[in-house]
């Protein structure tokens, strides 16, 4: 298997569209939770624009550790209720951030991000991580980026394992 970069479309719901087919066609057959988060940051990190951070958090006893992600070392134990990350786990609620300086306790991991997007991602009913977006610009994320990075966290709950990560995912 061989990947090279590609040109991806300037439209932002086709740009989705030809991510997510490639989430499907690298998680195709595989249910190991940490091959297909790894897999699908370096995916986002190519295909998404003016981001300058995406990846992962998994809950291990009792608070988000860091998980497979593409941008620079970033914090690696967020505490539940703690910044964005630790809201969006501990509400269990998408979180969209305009701007990251209005958002009362954000952890900066990196003094370049200005919006976030945080979306949970579940076992069950269960809240057993989170994908996390960082954009330098102020409102990056708009409705169809909600929508869209949610469909992909419903299929990565659907192929992944859980079980297999190493984490206690509680
Ligand atoms: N900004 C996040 C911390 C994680 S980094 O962005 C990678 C937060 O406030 O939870």
């Amino acid at each position: 298997m061989s990947f090279s970069s590609i040109a991806y479309p300037e439209n932002q719901a086709a740009r989705y569209e030809l991510i997510l087919e490639q989430v499907r066609a690298l998680t195709d057959g595989i249910d190991h939770p940490i091959a297909n988060l790894a897999n699908t940051a370096a995916l986002l990190w190519q295909g998404m624009s003016d981001i300058n951070w995406c990846g992962f958090y998994l809950m291990d006893k009792g608070a988000l550790m860091l998980g497979p992600f593409c941008g620079l070392p970033a914090c690696i134990r967020i505490p539940l209720g703690r910044g964005v990350c630790g809201t969006a786990a501990q509400q269990d609620a998408i979180q969209r951030v305009y701007d990251v300086h209005d958002f009362p306790g954000h952890i900066a991991c990196d003094s370049a991000s200005n919006s976030e997007i945080v979306i949970p991602i579940h076992l069950g009913e269960r809240v057993i991580g989170v994908l996390d977006i960082d954009s330098p610009l102020i409102g990056r994320f708009n409705e169809t980026d909600q929508e869209k990075l949610l469909e992909l966290v419903h299929h990565l709950e659907n192929c992944c394992d859980f079980a297999q990560t190493g984490y206690t995912l509680k």
